[in-house]
């Protein structure tokens, strides 16, 4: 495995070039191949340290980092919010000195502040990589996806990419469309009004209202959930009418006459965005997605771990 990236932190995709999307998509598929012989352990950080810091709720980007972590032989601590003194009025900062004092090399964060990342980078030695920050960017969801999509289809230039729900409190869809667009895809998204920020126009990305447009438009539907949890106000009148207008199910999907490929970041809300008959079926690569996060966190880590933080 060769090449370097341009940074020593992944704070969002924004700040990533092309090339190295390129480097860690490529990297990921010699762990992907890692990953799936009978001894799925390479020494590559071997007396290397890194705590994932989660201050919000995660199933798959934490088991993910952690096993990538362990496939490469890291030394790993996990720290969770709800179980640790940040609950006694602790800041995040010096939450992480403390961590950091015990010879931590590299640290993986999840927060609900946008920005926090950031933060983090400006502040300690350590290389950061974001796992989710609020409601602004979940750069290796995006990567994972791409890595999916590419492994799918064979390329992402050219291929046309709907997000479909709720785009407005999304970090997957903001990452996505960064990383997608680098990589020379065509971006749209699909949801209610309310859900779609104006800004999105600006940055070159095509807008549906009907879902069936932007299903009939597309090669791959990457769907999403809404995101009650970031929302204080209501956006849509129920979950039962967002199901009618904007629900994708088996059928809408067979109908079309082209193959197409349904994506989803989980965690699903079946019923509500996704029927279970389409995220189950042969369209979808959604587990594919998960699995390959290993392969893609892996990469990540990897050649992060050689860089030298600042
Ligand atoms: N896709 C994703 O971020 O899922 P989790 O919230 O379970 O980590």
């Amino acid at each position: 495995m060769s090449g370097t990236l341009s940074t020593r932190h992944l704070i969002g995709i924004k700040d990533v070039t092309s090339s190295d999307i390129k480097l860690i998509l490529d990297t990921a598929t010699e762990f992907k191949e890692v990953i799936n012989r009978p001894i799925k352990k390479v020494p590559s950080l071997r007396d290397v340290t890194v705590a994932n810091l989660f201050f919000e709720n995660s199933t798959r980007t934490r088991i993910s980092f952690e096993l990538a972590e362990k496939r490469l032989s890291a030394d790993v601590v996990n720290f969770s919010a709800s179980s640790s003194s940040v609950k006694k009025g602790e800041t995040l900062l010096d939450t992480v000195n403390n961590i950091l004092s015990m010879k931590v090399d590299m640290v993986v964060i999840r927060h609900p502040m946008p920005g926090a990342p950031h933060f983090l980078k400006k502040h300690i030695p350590a290389n950061v990589i974001n796992a989710g920050d609020g409601t602004h960017e979940h750069p290796t969801q995006a990567l994972l996806d791409a890595y999916s999509i590419r492994e799918r289809l064979g390329a992402l230039s050219g291929k046309k990419v709907v997000i479909v729900g709720d785009i407005l409190h999304s970090r997957v869809a903001l990452s996505n469309i960064f990383c997608l667009q680098k990589m020379g895809a065509k971006v749209a998204v699909c949801g209610p009004p309310t859900l779609i920020p104006r800004h999105l126009a600006d940055l070159g990305v095509k807008v549906f209202y009907k879902v069936k447009e932007a299903l009939s438009w597309c090669d791959v539907a990457n769907v999403l959930r809404i995101q009650f949890e970031r929302q204080n106000i209501k956006y849509i009148p129920s979950l039962r009418e967002y199901a009618m207008y904007y629900g994708i199910d088996k059928a809408m999907l067979d109908a079309l006459d082209k193959e197409i490929v349904l994506m989803h970041p989980g965690p699903i809300n079946r019923g509500v965005e996704l029927s279970s008959d389409a995220a189950d079926s042969h369209h979808s690569i959604i587990l594919d997605q998960v699995e390959n996060g290993v392969a893609v966190r892996m990469a990540i880590l990897y050649l992060l771990a050689s860089e030298k933080a600042t």
